[in-house]
């Protein structure tokens, strides 16, 4: 066995133990977590950020300056999405949550994995792509009249899905959710994020637990984690999983 393998089990052992002694173990993820399901991030070499600027896709003032290209860009999104579906590792979280290993998944994600794999209690941060709704008047309606182009069938004003954009406050609700849970927790597992966006990326250092971070690269935070795996989400999820039904 080479040592960076050694290394690895030797991390993982200690989160599986981590995780039997937990009382209250949370999990934070962000788009490493759907990297594995064929769903790019923002800010790896690949993911969208290095290829468009968000400023003009992803924001309140591209939702009203710049509409057709901010429809066209989450158009796109919307339907690659429809061509993915969870992964292992969001299928391990839902199975861990019904076992009551973990209490809840906190996500920056929206594309709906976390719950389409089954995981029940789930903050979605930057809420989701697939809810669509009138921006002027709040009415929900279809994606797919998002998809056509159509405008709100009842006030005439322009269809956008239900994600924060840059400009706009988190959900209430899920956030203040979000902060219960990680007050109360004793362990908190991030996986796959850059933990660059504010104010999520806080969230981690206000339990009084341990914290774990499973991410491919470096982040600026590394060093305030007690535990960190460097690794495939999916992949470290599973090996990890593998371990806990034989300890
Ligand atoms: P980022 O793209 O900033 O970071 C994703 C992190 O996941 C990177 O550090 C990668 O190294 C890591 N990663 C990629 N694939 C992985 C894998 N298979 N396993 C483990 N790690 C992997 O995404 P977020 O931190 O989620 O907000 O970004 C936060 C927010 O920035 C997003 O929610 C989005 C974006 O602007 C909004 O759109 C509001």
């Amino acid at each position: 066995m080479d040592k960076g393998c050694e290394n690895i089990n030797t991390d993982l052992a200690q989160l599986s133990d981590l995780l039997h002694n937990s009382k209250y173990a949370v999990v934070l993820t962000g788009a490493g977590m759907s990297t594995e399901s064929g769903v790019p991030d923002f800010r790896s070499k690949e993911g969208w950020w290095n290829k468009i600027n968000p400023a003009t896709v992803a924001s309140t003032s591209a939702l009203e300056h710049n509409y057709d290209l901010f429809r066209d860009f989450y158009q796109y999104r919307i339907k690659a999405l429809s061509q993915c579906k969870p992964n292992t590792g969001h299928k391990i979280l839902a199975e861990w949550e019904a076992k009551g290993l973990i209490k809840c998944v906190i996500t920056q994600n929206v594309d709906g994995f976390h719950k389409a794999a089954g995981s029940k209690n789930v903050y979605e941060l930057h809420g989701s792509i697939n809810s669509i709704r009138c921006d002027s008047c709040g009415k929900e309606t279809d994606v797919q009249n998002f998809m056509d182009n159509a405008d709100c069938p009842v006030c005439k004003g322009k269809l956008r899905p239900g994600v924060v954009l840059f400009g706009e406050s988190l959900p209430e609700d899920a956030w203040s959710k979000a902060i219960e849970e990680i007050r109360k927790a004793d362990l908190i597992i991030v996986i796959g994020s850059s933990l660059t966006v504010s104010p999520v990326n806080h969230l981690p250092f206000i339990t009084k637990g341990k914290k774990v971070l499973i991410n491919l690269d470096n982040t600026d935070l590394d060093s305030e984690f007690d535990l960190i795996i460097h690794g495939k989400a999916a992949d470290t999820l599973n090996k990890l999983n593998g371990i806990m039904k034989t300890d």
